[in-house]
């Protein structure tokens, strides 16, 4: 069949994504700036860091995949530790650009998964700057604007998965008549090497205070079996909507159980 794009394969949840999809017998186009150590698929070497680096994964892919795509997965993603702008564009612009570069290429019926987090839970908090910024045409001079207000640039990974929850449903309205959904995943906290720069970012105590409260972290297994439902045509009328796979973290902080 017609093969799935899946940014991230090399570690954590897109490493368990693609096993996953592989067991199920679909064909993957892996894109990471690591080697994986073991993908059955043609592989992307990329850094989606740059409008460069998106160029090239499009244009690889275009040539690996000339009959079209069944499905796209953005899973690639970097914490707040990292730089405002590899931030922006690795977890924003490339789910945009990929989407939007990609969708000639997909299919009537493909489905097109986002990797949010439940720190977005509470997006709309910031919808008019998430707004110009993920619809800005031009990134570099977004991201300058990002760099100059104190609001993004020191929630950064928390604007940018809100980010990607609004460009969720703006791609999945910009894809309405091709007949692809788009959808986001929004997971708790994951025991992948992510975490450890989340405990970084947010605070030891507040990460492990998931973990306590749960019993345990997610695996990337967790998250992995919804991306491949999303991905699957069996929701074929979920579209524009964002899934939270967070063992009940943001039910449980927002209830008034105790
Ligand atoms: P991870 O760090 O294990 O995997 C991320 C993968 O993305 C790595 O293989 C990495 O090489 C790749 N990547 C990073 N920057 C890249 C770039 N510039 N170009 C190409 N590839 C790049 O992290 P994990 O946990 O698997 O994260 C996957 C996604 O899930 C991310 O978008 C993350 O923000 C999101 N997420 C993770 C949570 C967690 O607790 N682990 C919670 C909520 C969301």
């Amino acid at each position: 069949g017609l093969p799935v794009v899946v940014t991230g394969i090399s570690s954590g949840i897109g490493a368990a994504t693609a096993a996953l999809l592989i067991s199920q017998g679909y064909q993957l186009i892996g894109v990471d700036r690591t080697e994986p150590s073991d993908f059955p698929g043609a592989f992307i070497h990329a850094d989606l860091s740059s409008p460069q680096g998106i160029a090239d994964v499009v244009s690889r892919v275009q040539e690996l995949a000339p009959a079209g795509l069944r499905g796209l997965a953005n899973i690639a993603g970097v914490p707040g530790t990292a730089p405002l702008a590899t931030v922006l564009y690795v977890n924003v612009f490339a789910v945009r650009e990929l989407a939007r570069q990609l969708a000639p290429l997909l299919v009537e019926g493909a489905s097109v998964v986002n990797l949010a987090s439940s720190v977005a839970t509470g997006w709309r908090i910031m919808a008019a700057e998430c707004r110009g910024f993920a619809l800005a045409q031009d990134q570099q001079d977004a991201i300058q604007q990002a760099a100059d207000s104190p609001q993004i640039a020191d929630n950064s990974y928390l604007f940018s998965k809100q980010c990607v929850r609004l460009l969720t449903e703006q791609l999945a309205a910009e894809f309405v008549a091709q007949r692809i959904r788009v959808n986001s995943v929004s997971p708790g906290p994951v025991q992948t090497p992510i975490l450890e720069d989340f405990k970084k970012d947010h605070g030891q105590d507040k990460v492990n205070s998931a973990a306590q409260l749960l019993g345990r972290f997610a695996v990337p297994e967790d998250i992995a079996e919804v991306i491949g439902y999303l991905l699957s045509e069996q929701p074929g009328w979920v579209n524009g909507s964002d899934i939270r796979v967070d063992g009940g973290l943001v039910a449980h902080r927002s209830s008034t159980v105790a």
